[in-house]
């Protein structure tokens, strides 16, 4: 079964508006009438799916160094807000399990990106996969991760799952044709693109395959420039911050 995606994805819930993938985040999202929410995922040390963007633990937490060396208990004991605005200083990082029971309830769609720590590829996709396995949550979500190995992995896990690459650059390795064939290959059914490589040829080819084209970007992606996107038949753009798209939101 496939899934038409929304024009709209919030990136990491709402990251220009609240601290990136928090439940705040995307609370956000869904108050501002967003109907799908990347958030990015990787596992604890006792193998508990969680949500957070980076290797290491700094940048968007008061903890340090990998979350790979902390139990989600205390994971769960981070500030996962103040680095954004000083007021938010009772957010954690929560468990994937926490943001599927919501978005069930919410009938919100989940991307969810496969971010694993580098050496526990095969530990991230295993530990989803029971989580998905065990739940059988209500809403409807796809797999997104930049590494094959996660997605074919979970592909063998979970047959039935809607699973899409990120592409961030091409080189000789991994030109585009053998991207094309390899999504073939393996059932794939988007491709989502770094807003610095997309063209008009790369959306062409991907619909002449049945490949449905997202972009995302390291900045908010505007509205005048989704549009652009949109008539040239991109099918989702990801959001940090959906302000300027407001009146279609409504
Ligand atoms: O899935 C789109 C986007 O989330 C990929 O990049 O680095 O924000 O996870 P990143
Ligand atoms: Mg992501």
């Amino acid at each position: 079964m496939t899934i038409n995606l929304p024009k709209l994805i919030g990136h990491r819930g709402v990251r220009g508006l609240a601290p990136e993938n928090t439940i705040q985040s995307i609370k956000k999202a869904i108050e501002l009438n967003i109907k799908w929410v990347e958030i990015d995922v990787k596992i604890s040390k006792d193998r508990i799916p969680f949500l957070l963007h980076d290797s290491n633990l700094e940048r968007t937490t008061s903890g340090k160094g990998s979350p790979l060396n902390y139990k989600y208990n205390e994971l769960y004991k981070l500030d996962a807000g103040s680095w954004f605005d000083k007021k938010q200083k009772n957010l954690y990082p929560p468990t994937l399990r926490e943001v599927l029971d919501l978005c069930s309830q919410k009938n919100i769609g989940v991307n969810i990106e496969l971010k694993p720590n580098k050496g526990f590829e095969e530990a991230n996709v295993v530990a989803i996969t029971e989580l998905i396995m065990k739940h059988k949550f209500d809403c409807q979500y796809f797999f997104s991760s930049f590494d094959w190995y996660s997605l074919i992995k979970i592909r063998k896990l979970l047959p039935e799952s809607r699973i899409g690459i990120l592409i961030d650059g091409f080189d000789q390795k991994r030109n585009f044709t053998k991207v094309l064939n390899k999504c073939n290959e393996h059932n794939f059914f988007s491709c989502g693109f770094n807003i610095t490589i997309i063209s008009d040829e790369i959306i062409k080819a991907c619909k002449n395959y049945g490949i449905q084209v997202t972009v995302y970007s390291s900045q908010n992606i505007e509205k005048y420039e989704a549009e652009e996107f949109w008539n040239l038949g991109v099918d989702s753009i990801f959001i940090d911050d959906p302000t300027s798209y407001k009146n279609m939101l409504e």
